[in-house]
């Protein structure tokens, strides 16, 4: 009985732990907002200006298209293309790139 106890406790304060560690994680917007928006917003440079000068003006805002593919998304933010720096994991985990490909590839 005081075993079951304890390892209620136990499982309480492992989920409460897990719980706050979901919090504490970042939206897709704020990872966008902190990593990408000052070369892919709008006016930003230089990811806007150079993204509609070769793919169009109607795609030069990553937050306005729904023609990139998930895996596109992420092999250029590992990777990096041309001007664009790559992000390593240390940058951005492979839960915050997912999270940022989720809102960059949501319905709009
Ligand atoms: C230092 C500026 C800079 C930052 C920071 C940056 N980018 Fe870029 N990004 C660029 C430039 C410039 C290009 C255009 C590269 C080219 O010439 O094709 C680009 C291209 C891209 C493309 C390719 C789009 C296409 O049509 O092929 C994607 C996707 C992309 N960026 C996503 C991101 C994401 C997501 C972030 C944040 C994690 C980010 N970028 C951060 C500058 C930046």
């Amino acid at each position: 009985m005081r075993s079951a106890v304890r390892t209620t406790m136990a499982v309480t304060s492992l989920v409460g732990a897990a719980l706050s560690a979901a919090a504490a994680e970042p939206t897709g917007k704020e990872i966008f907002d902190r990593h990408c928006i000052h070369c892919h917003g709008p006016g930003s440079e230089p990811g806007t200006p150079q993204l509609s000068r070769t793919r169009g003006a109607e795609r030069a805002l990553l937050t306005e298209r729904n023609d990139l593919a998930p895996e596109y998304i992420q092999a250029v933010v590992r990777n990096g293309l041309r001007s664009m720096p790559p992000f390593v994991p240390s940058d951005l985990t492979d839960a915050q790139l997912e999270a940022l490909v989720q809102y960059l590839t949501a319905p709009r």
